[in-house]
């Protein structure tokens, strides 16, 4: 019996449970505190701590299957996919760790053990690496295990010393390989053939010894340790029976969807695999709260999508395909990520809008390429071309590359960013930013914060500074900041706004507008009343009325932050704030409108968390601690080793070094004031607290009753008065109209009466006053059905404007034309007309013409009838 994906990955698991190790789930494939790391790239990653010492855990060995991301970074394998039978943007890395546990021998026995007697591996199919100097684990493959010699093959290059990037935990490794048989091309690791897809690396045993410093030095681990990596995908394709990665069960079903999803038969194309490849990497890249953007983590993630979406449409997929595949997927990997099936609308959506977007200029973008790939003079495709691709068309440089690859072409980088640069230069030019005060000078001194319990405070004055030069002395009237030893005055961070207050001194006083953090010191931004003098004391009291409300504002963040994940959603995270004293501002990822139903329901959890007045506790942890604790931190934020955990009953634990209300009661009252979208996946509300919040209640509610009162009525009778008034104004406006009608009838009644005879046809020529234009077509249908026989022509001057009808009874259109005649008379006020030869309309801008261009009609039809 075959075994599935799903099978191995649970085998996997049991063999190594039963030596031992504890079962650990996959992280997010955004590192939670690492900002060395782009992605999650290896199982070892969320382990990094143990190996380096500085977190202790309840095991020492562990398994994981781990999902991981090579598409940007260190280890970046999207260039590759599509072209080789096993790189992928994402994958599932199986691994076991000792962590100072075991070490070379036993991982080097497990993972013998498992490939020959668990899964029964041939012997004879497998060879294996060593690091050139790695005499020992040489010796064990060699008389411990029994690999015969010629079958061990030591690497110098950096392929057999593992690292997870530029810093952190390596140390030299031992790959397993597999032989997938002669009749693929390729050669073992270390021959000129080596990227050939027949000998394919399987398990690479990583045998941790350093850690690696930013200079390169190499500092040893605490204790040696292992971490290991086995590519779910490749073992599977070798269980299967099949070579390439692509034709195992979990992507067959892919590619089969995506294949009827794009209307393509040959399940063996390349783009399909892509597709299908990048399918996995982009969903679980959203599911972990990655969006796609311009910089960064989105803008891989675009990139991938883009890719994609431009393989698709190479397939002739006709219009948005790319999103539909997310249900095959969470059908396929659901049951190993049921985060996967939980998120699925949210990642459907985020694809979608994504490929709408981008779609817009596929199509242009490829025209140019292929035109320039036509008519290119040697095989390179200029860097100003790749470069207008990327800025108009929105072709990542990947994207580009990858076409050119195809046509056997190469694309001119260097070029390319050459051309970046320029417009760079060009946006700097047109971006004045004025000078930072604290980017040019460097303050030594360290600022003591006190401001979590008090509100004034005496303090030195350490450092002055004005016009961005240390002084000794600001005098009355000068701007400048002041740098305290100790202050109440917190300065901005984490999105809330610095203090304002003043600092009293022997010789006057300082005014605060702002507070700012100047490396580890806090500068106070303000004006100087009198004089102030480096090296005197201060008394520094803060605006406690503006601090107040900004506590308020900042308690209720982290409600709605709460409250945004109870009612939206898990995938919600914060991607911006800012606590003023006026309003609070919270941005989101989330990739859909809030329906005011959603909107009320998140106000109203906040306000129920206000109501049940928790008291706020803050306590100082290790960050793991905190963590642990289930403390909300932001991606990719970096944060000191100990932390500042801020919590409101069991609603609300976040990480945060602002100041916070007593008890969440303190708080009021929360209002939303607006919510709306700001970027593609990021939504911004704005809401405000405690007094703010009462006199906006009161604001509108003195509102409807100045309408009510204005209706006669009360607040609940407005609804019903402005509806009847709606109602009595149609009914107004259609009588009104009737009414007008009416009369321009009875006008037209009237007028028939003026009638002349020319040449035995009747003509009636008529200036008309107060009848609207749009009212001279019913009119002329009136007088000619009424008329018999003949020509009419009238106008009407309305506001400087002049309006002509001209018409013509069907018996004699082939003497008068419409057209001809309200253009002779429109040339004469300034203006020209046209429509049928029995009716036609003009206007003109000169209506003191209008009299006697109407005087001149007679004799002009004298000559036709
Ligand atoms: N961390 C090792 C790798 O990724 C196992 O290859």
């Amino acid at each position: 019996m075959t075994l599935s994906t799903a099978d191995i990955r649970q085998t996997f698991f049991d063999y190594f449970k039963r030596h031992g190790h504890q079962t650990v789930s996959s992280s997010s494939l955004v590192p939670a505190d690492d900002p060395t790391l782009l992605f999650t790239n290896a199982g070892m990653n969320q382990f990094k701590n143990l190996f380096l010492g500085t977190e202790k855990r309840s095991y020492t060995r562990a398994v994981s299957s781990q999902r991981c991301v090579r598409a940007g970074g260190k280890h970046n394998d999207l260039e590759n996919v599509g072209y080789t039978a096993r790189h992928h943007t994402f994958f599932e890395m199986l691994g076991n760790f000792s962590f100072g546990d075991y070490f070379k021998q036993q991982a080097i026995e497990f993972a013998w053990k498992f490939l020959t007697e668990e899964l029964k591996l041939p012997k004879e199919k497998l060879l294996v690496t060593v690091y050139t100097e790695d005499d020992e684990a040489f010796d064990i493959w060699e008389n411990h295990i029994g690999v015969p010699k010629e079958k061990i093959i030591r690497i110098s290059t950096s392929d057999n010393f593992w690292s997870m990037g530029d810093t952190g935990p390596c140390g030299p490794c031992s790959e397993i390989f597999y032989d997938h048989g002669e009749h693929i091309w390729g050669g073992p690791p270390g021959t000129p053939e080596e990227d050939g897809d027949r000998f394919i690396e399987i398990w690479n045993l990583v045998f941790m010894q350093y850690n690696k410093q930013a200079d390169g030095t190499m500092e040893p681990l605490p204790k040696p340790s292992i971490d290991t990596g086995m590519g779910l995908e490749r073992i599977s394709a070798i269980l299967q029976d099949v070579h390439s990665n692509y034709e195992i069960d979990l992507f067959q079903s892919l590619i089969k969807a995506a294949a009827e999803i794009v209307g393509s038969n040959d399940l063996k194309d390349k783009s399909l695999r892509v597709i299908a490849d990048h399918i996995r990497s982009c969903s679980f890249l959203i599911c972990d709260g990655v969006m796609p953007s311009n910089e960064g983590r989105g803008y891989v993630l675009r990139r991938v999508i883009r890719r994609a979406v431009r393989h698709g449409y190479k397939l002739g997929a006709d219009g948005i395909f790319f999103y539909k595949l997310v249900a095959a997927l969470a059908k396929e990997m659901g049951d190993a990520y049921p985060e996967l099936v939980d998120q699925q609308p949210v990642i459907e959506k985020v694809l979608r809008v994504e490929e709408e977007q981008f779609s817009k200029t596929l199509a242009r973008g490829m025209a140019m390429l292929n035109d320039t790939l036509a008519n290119l003079d040697g095989d390179t495709v200029p860097g100003e071309v790749v470069f207008k691709l990327y800025d108009t068309y929105g072709f990542p440089v990947d994207l580009t590359n990858d076409v050119a690859r195809e046509h056997h072409m190469q694309i001119d980088e260097a070029g390319f960013e050459e051309a970046m640069q320029a417009q760079r230069a060009r946006a700097q030019q047109a971006s004045q930013f004025g000078a930072d005060y604290n980017a040019q000078l460097k303050v030594e001194h360290e600022t003591e914060f006190t401001g979590y319990t008090d509100i004034d405070g005496e303090a030195n004055i350490v450092e002055l500074i004005t016009d961005n030069a240390f002084t000794d002395t600001l005098t009355d009237g000068q701007e400048g900041v002041v740098v305290l030893d100790s202050t109440p005055f917190y300065a901005e961070a984490g999105g809330q706004s610095g203090d304002s207050g003043v600092l009293k001194v022997a010789g006057g006083e300082f005014v605060v507008a702002d507070t700012q953090k100047m490396g580890n010191a806090f500068a106070h931004r303000g004006i100087a009343r009198g004089t102030i003098r480096k090296g005197e004391r201060a008394e520094a009291i803060i605006d406690n009325t503006n601090r107040e409300a900004i506590k308020k504002n900042h308690s209720a963040t982290h409600l709605l932050h709460a409250a945004l994940r109870e009612v939206l959603g898990d995938h919600v995270t914060q991607k911006g704030s800012l606590v003023e004293a006026e309003r609070m501002r919270f941005d989101f990822s989330h990739f859909e409108s809030v329906t005011q139903t959603q909107l009320n329901q998140i106000e109203a959890r906040v306000n129920e968390e206000i109501r049940a007045n928790h008291a706020l506790q803050t306590e100082l942890m290790d960050l793991d601690q905190a963590k642990e604790s289930g403390a909300m931190a932001l991606f990719g934020e970096k944060y000191d080793e100990k932390v500042r955990v801020v919590t409101m009953g069991p609603f609300s634990v976040e990480l945060c070094g602002g100041t916070h209300v007593n008890r969440t009661g303190d708080i009021g009252l929360f209002k939303i004031t607006s919510e709306g979208g700001i970027a593609s996946g990021v939504r911004r509300i704005e809401a405000i607290t405690g007094e703010a919040a009462l006199s906006y209640v009161q604001d509108q509610q003195q509102l409807v009753d100045h309408v009510a009162g204005m209706l006669k009525t009360d607040s609940s009778g407005v609804i019903d008065r402005v509806t009847a008034l709606q109602e009595q104004a149609r009914s107004l406006e259609k009588a009104l109209s009737a009414a007008k009608q009416k009369l321009a009838s009875q006008q037209g009644a009237d007028m028939l009466a003026n009638k002349i005879q020319i040449n035995g046809v009747n003509v009636l020529v008529s200036k008309l006053e107060g009848v609207e234009a749009k009212a001279l077509r019913g009119m002329m249908d009136d007088i000619k059905n009424r008329i018999g026989d003949g020509v009419v022509l009238l106008g009407v001057a309305n506001e400087g404007k002049v309006n002509l009808i001209a018409g013509v009874t069907k018996s004699l259109t082939s003497k008068v034309k419409a057209g001809e005649l309200v253009n002779f008379v429109a040339a004469q006020v300034g203006g020209k007309g046209g429509g049928r030869p029995d009716m036609a309309q003009a206007g003109g801008d000169n209506p003191a013409q209008l009299e006697a261009a109407l005087n001149s009609v007679n004799a002009w039809l004298e000559d036709k009838l």
